[in-house]
């Protein structure tokens, strides 16, 4: 079975950060989040990938060629003018195999596929959404089930009072080829706002099921933040490619530290890293790979991205840094403010 990795939308959520750099490429523990979620497919059985792709197409391509060197088989799916979450998989038919897969790259999910297919081979639906339950579904696509699970509405991003749940699409589906007979060709269609509706109306057979695992929109800098954490606490499971020296510690190659240098975990040293002397790096921070951390940076509850330079002095907490911006998060992790300022020098 293929799956298809949508990967061509703006990611304005967690812009400025995504403005070089589309949101499915954002780094988590350094690694692109595409390349977890690939590797976490590979590891159930998937081996074959179309990704479809608009927005920042070559910096996906250059990353990941024809996927040789994750083991696995990268075909692109690439849209001339940006063609909708349904448009985009219409685009890649020709790739596609008669029961595949698709997935929202901009989501964080590790989920268990074997009951999702068996769920979908059990009940015959043209689609089966993979849904999770939330506290605020108005950010989501909303569904109303019977008790088998056969969606009769689905509402994209309703406002409170008219979802009909707090059951949403949590951007995982398993499709049959079939239903691609209801997606036009050539013109930009959502499957959210017009392909499920029309499913839903026209044949009755798209059912949801509520998956199983991690999943998390990583769409804001909270949340972003939040995973750090999971992945430093172990609820998310990332592999990392480096050794851990003490408990709570991981450290790259290549990494050059002052004596008094203090790290406090959990923490993730990338490879390359440079932390000048009167440094104190952690709990809860990871630092990219080649980074550079002049003298007295202290940085706690924060993610720098590789190859970010940052000069002396600096007290982070609670804030992303890329090589060109600083955003920042209220210290109330729950609430999504962020203030941003360009990095000096
Ligand atoms: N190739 C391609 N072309 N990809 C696209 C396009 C396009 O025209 N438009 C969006 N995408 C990709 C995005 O990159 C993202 O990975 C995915 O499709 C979903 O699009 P978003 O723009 O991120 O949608 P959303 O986050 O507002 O809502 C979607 O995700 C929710 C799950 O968090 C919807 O699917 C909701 O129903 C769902 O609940
Ligand atoms: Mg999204």
């Amino acid at each position: 079975m293929k799956a298809l990795l949508l990967a061509g939308g703006l990611g304005t959520r967690l812009r400025p950060l995504t403005e070089n750099l589309p949101k499915p490429m954002a780094p988590v523990a350094n690694r692109p989040w595409l390349e977890h979620l690939i590797l976490h497919l590979k590891e159930q059985g998937i081996e074959q990938f179309v990704i479809a792709v608009k927005h920042h197409a070559d910096t996906i391509r250059n990353h990941f060629g024809d996927g040789r060197s994750l083991g696995v088989e990268i075909e692109y799916a690439v849209e001339r003018q940006l063609m909708g979450t349904a448009g985009a998989i219409k685009n890649a038919e020709s790739m596609l195999s008669d029961r595949f897969l698709v997935l929202n790259a901009d989501i964080i999910h590790q989920i268990q596929l074997i009951p999702l297919l068996d769920f979908h081979a059990k009940h015959g639906g043209l689609v089966t959404i993979g849904l999770t339950e939330v506290d605020d579904p108005t950010q989501y696509g909303v569904v109303e089930q019977t008790a088998s699970g056969r969606i009769v509405r689905f509402v994209e991003k309703p406002p409170r009072h008219a979802a009909p749940s707090n059951r949403v699409n949590a951007g995982i589906y398993v499709m049959e080829k079939q239903a691609l007979r209801w997606i036009p060709a050539d013109r930009e269609t959502s499957i959210e706002r017009e392909t499920f509706p029309t499913l839903i109306q026209q044949t009755g057979r798209v059912y949801g099921t509520v998956i199983r695992g991690y999943w998390l929109d990583m769409g804001t800098l909270d949340r972003y933040l939040q995973l750090h954490r999971d992945v430093l606490d172990g609820r998310f499971r990332a592999q990392l490619p480096y050794t851990k020296k003490e408990p709570g510690i991981w450290i790259g190659r290549g990494v050059r530290m002052a004596t008094d240098v203090q790290l406090v975990p959990p923490v993730i040293i990338g490879d390359d890293v440079v932390l000048e002397r009167g440094c104190t790096v952690g709990p809860y921070a990871v630092v990219g790979d080649r980074a550079v951390l002049g003298r007295n940076v202290h940085c706690s509850r924060s993610v720098i991205w590789p190859d970010t330079r940052l000069e002396v002095s600096h007290d982070l907490n609670g804030v992303v840094v890329s090589p060109h911006f600083i955003a920042d998060c209220e210290p109330d992790h729950n609430r999504s403010t962020q203030s941003v300022e360009v990095l000096q020098g």
